[in-house]
């Protein structure tokens, strides 16, 4: 079996939330850090960038933390720098729930192809505004909605990060970089409970469904 590094960006401002560094915010009593680190116990290290001048947490048994960078890619590439596994799955700190199931899909494809995502169809009509004003609808079956955890070899992250370093290219996911190499990424069903908390409203949703969750806050 392959090893396994988690990487966790948590590093970022939280600045749509507006309830200070993201991952410190609490849901259902514990941190979305937290909630977080429990669902990759199983990893054979996890990673975690903070924000610059926060205290790190007591180190847990198969947890470090470094500084983050400025953006987010910035924070993936000093994570990916020290990580040692196999295979790495890189995970934003702001989806507290990561199903199970969903990583089991990407630790087979991963084995097997050496790149993959989660994805969900987009449940919404999808349109293009113009001046605010209703625009182009798109044909929604040819778009997909893409979540973390994204699971990578080691190795094709590494040439991606420094591919994105040579030719300053920036992305808001790994997938779009290891894609630049010319690598293909194979595509896993999400799970839509993995949600990205980004707005105030989001914490009602994590609320509710910390209450129900597998190991959940209750
Ligand atoms: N992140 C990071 N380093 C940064 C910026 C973001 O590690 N310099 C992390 C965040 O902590 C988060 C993930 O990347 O876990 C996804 O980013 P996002 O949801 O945008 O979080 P924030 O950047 O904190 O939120 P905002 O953009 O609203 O400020
Ligand atoms: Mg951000």
């Amino acid at each position: 079996m392959a090893s396994v590094s988690v990487l966790i960006p948590a590093a970022g401002r939280g600045a749509r939330l507006g309830r200070g560094p993201k991952a410190l915010v609490r849901v259902a009593g514990r941190t979305l850090l937290e909630w977080t680190l429990e669902a990759f116990v199983w990893a054979d290290e996890v990673r975690v960038a903070l924000p610059p001048g926060l205290p790190a947490p007591q180190p847990a048994a198969n947890v470090s933390f470094i500084e983050g960078g400025a953006e987010r890619q910035d924070s993936v590439a000093r994570l990916l720098k020290g990580a040692g596994g196999d295979v790495v799955l890189v995970h934003d700190a702001a989806r507290p729930f990561v199903a199970r199931a969903v990583i089991e899909r990407l630790l087979e494809a991963v084995t097997l192809y050496g790149a993959a995502v989660p994805v969900l169809p987009l449940p919404d009509t999808l349109i293009e505004p113009e001046e605010g004003r209703y625009g182009v609808a798109l044909e929604r079956s040819r778009y997909a909605l893409v979540q973390t955890p994204q699971a990578f070899f080691r190795e094709v992250l590494g040439e991606a990060h420094e591919l994105a370093r040579a030719r300053g290219l920036t992305a808001t996911d790994e997938a779009q970089l290891v894609r630049a190499l010319g690598y293909p990424v194979e595509l896993v069903k999400g799970d839509p409970r993995m949600f990205k908390v980004t707005y105030p409203e989001d914490l009602a949703l994590a609320e509710a469904l910390a209450q129900t969750w597998p190991g959940g806050g209750g």
